[in-house]
């Protein structure tokens, strides 16, 4: 059991607001909570509301919902372990993970961990010895200071081969870890380095843990670039090199860029572009538009402007269009590499090619206009208009498609309307509705507003829970409302304090905890009266309850026939309807 007191100083020190503000930059506030597009699913007016002072958070529109910890799960793919682990180091809470409450997957991702950075400190070490000249001649012909080589933790694989291996496994690492982690492999000579004569680069995600590695090779050989296989820590696809060092840069500056490659980065944060990332030689993902778009909506595509790099620019644009995010394009004379051009022309020169950067959509018709002869045939202005359609396609924002419409009518030399008409409306808003989870039967529970109401406002008042003595079961319009309904009761005279509430009150009810999340949510009207609106509640619950129960006595009466209705039930229809006047 991981100690109840961790996660109470944990929720104590940190801010939910100010944590999730680090993955939703657009929280704004609203009276007592803060609201947002949801981060969880696709949606357009904000219906993710939390509360620093209920230390939750809640999506009215997908119902993901919770405390800090549920959150960081959701977001990164966590275990209750490793979030506990995370923010207990974050808030800086003592907190020793026991690894016999670890399940068989979280044992296999700590191992890898632990060797992945044994790994990074051996191969750094080598780079920075007396063995490692010659690799350190190569990093000074790229022109890196040792500063850099510092900072991304660069490092030198041996030419042995087992030169990890022995070195991890005398430092009491076994082979099991190595292996899981991608460093080793098992040969019939034994174990063997999965990285020899490279120049390494850890590859860092943006939550600061070493999953793999990039090795370059140091000399001639193939590939020029290794990475890491995709392990239990590592999915090549999800991640963006750079993006640990690049996410406050990228705030400040409004902007990412995205590159080819390791060196591109690293040449950009050296000479102060600190806003620069690059996928791992993958073409780009949703998941890496996802990770942008929790730092910036604006996103400049630096490609090679070779047929190969433009279909990449045209199609990596696509994706991140169609998470919203806003995307220009950018490339670079004479061949060159952003490293190489940085070396050559100067930081000054670099950022004046981003801001000169095409809008994305100008830069889609300009290559489709460029395919064909001039002037524009009938004939091409149906196929581009049919292919620029699908770029529109994928813009989610009605606004920004409709600009581009006008822009491609213009520079095609089409009607505004013709272009619009063969747009298919964006294919990603009909995913995300379809994906988002419909809520079920069991999570309405509280199905009349009174109830809803009622909890909603004994969650922000529980020291008024007196006021509803009169309450029974029979009042409420399901179990589920009447069990919700008892747990706060009971939270509330356990003396839960206002954080702690819905905790408690939902582990009575655990399938039904949800509900209270997003009830504790809701936001009292400007002039709350928490005695007055909750006796208010009170008094239409215990009206509803009259009503359910007369009609079940009129159902009695009607099934029993005139003349032979008991008499205790003619008197309870009597009192039934005197109350129901009241
Ligand atoms: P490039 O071939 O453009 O290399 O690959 P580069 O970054 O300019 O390398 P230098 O300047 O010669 O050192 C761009 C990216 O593609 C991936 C790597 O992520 C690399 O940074 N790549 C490239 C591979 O994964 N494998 C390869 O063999 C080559
Ligand atoms: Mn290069």
């Amino acid at each position: 059991m991981i100690d109840n007191k961790v996660i109470e100083q944990i929720k104590d020190r940190l801010d939910i607001v100010e944590f999730i503000r680090q993955y939703v930059p657009t929280l704004k506030r609203a009276g007592k909570t803060y609201k947002a597009c949801c981060p969880f699913h696709h949606e357009k007016t904000p219906s993710f509301t939390c509360s620093s002072e209920k230390g939750l958070f809640y999506c009215f529109g997908c119902q993901a919902g919770g405390d800090i910890f549920e959150f960081l799960m959701k977001m990164e793919n966590l275990s209750f372990n490793e979030a506990i682990e995370k923010l207990a180091d974050l808030a800086g809470v003592e907190y020793k993970p026991r690894q016999d409450t670890f399940s068989v997957e979280e044992q296999r991702r700590a191992g890898a961990r632990q060797v992945l950075e044994f790994a990074k400190k051996f191969y750094h070490k080598n780079l920075l010895s007396s063995e490692g000249t010659y690799a350190r001649a190569y990093v000074k012909e790229r022109h890196l200071s040792k500063e850099t080589c510092v900072k991304f933790e660069l490092g030198l694989a041996f030419k042995e081969p087992a030169a990890l291996a022995r070195a991890a496994q005398s430092a009491g690492h076994d082979a099991a870890n190595l292996k899981e982690a991608g460093l080793c492999l098992q040969t019939d000579y034994g174990l063997r380095d999965y990285f020899r004569n490279r120049l390494m680069f850890p590859i860092i995600n943006h939550r600061g843990d070493t999953v793999g590695f990039g090795g370059r090779i140091l000399g001639e050989g193939e590939p020029k670039y290794l990475n890491s296989p995709e392990t239990v820590l590592f999915t090549k696809s999800h991640v963006l090199y750079g993006l640990n060092f690049a996410g406050p840069a990228i705030r400040k500056a409004e902007r990412a860029i995205l590159l080819e490659g390791y060196m591109d980065v690293i040449g950009c944060h050296q000479a102060g572009i600190e806003y620069a990332v690059a996928p791992l030689g993958t073409s780009l993902t949703e998941e890496h538009a996802r990770l942008l778009k929790r730092y910036t909506e604006n996103v400049i595509l630096l490609f090679d402007p070779d047929a190969a790099g433009i279909k990449a620019a045209l199609r990596g644009s696509l994706i991140l269009i169609s998470r919203g995010l806003f995307v220009k394009i950018a490339s670079l004379p004479d061949g060159l590499d952003p490293d190489e051009f940085i070396i050559r022309d100067g930081k000054e020169a670099f950022e004046q090619i981003l801001d000169s950067a095409e809008d994305v959509i100008a830069f889609h018709v300009r290559q489709q206009i460029s395919r064909c002869a001039q002037p524009l045939s009938a004939q091409d202005k149906t196929h581009i208009v049919t292919e620029l359609a699908e770029v529109l396609a994928q813009q989610p924002d009605a606004i920004v498609r409709r600009e581009w419409a006008k822009y491609v009518a213009e520079h095609i030399g089409v009607d505004e309307q013709l272009v619009l008409a063969r747009t298919r409306t964006p294919q990603t808003q009909k995913m995300f509705a379809r994906t988002a989870p419909k809520p079920t039967a069991e999570m309405q529970s509280p199905a009349n507003s009174a109830e809803e109401e009622l909890l909603a406002w004994l969650l922000r008042a529980p020291q008024q829970a007196a006021l509803c003595g009169e309450l029974t079961e029979q009042d409420f319009s399901s179990a589920g409302a009447y069990a919700l309904f008892r747990a706060v009761c009971q939270a509330a005279q356990d003396g839960a304090t206002d954080q702690q509430l819905v905790e408690q009150a939902g582990a009575a009810v655990p399938s039904l905890s949800k509900e209270l999340v997003k009830l504790a949510l809701v936001q009292t009207p400007p002039d709350f009266e928490p005695q007055r609106d909750i006796a208010a509640c009170v008094a239409r619950i215990k009206q509803n309850g009259v009503q359910k129960r007369l009609k079940e006595v009129q159902h009695q009466m009607k099934i029993a026939g005139a003349g032979n209705v008991p008499p205790e039930l003619i008197k309870e229809f009597m009192l039934l309807q005197t109350k129901l006047k009241k």
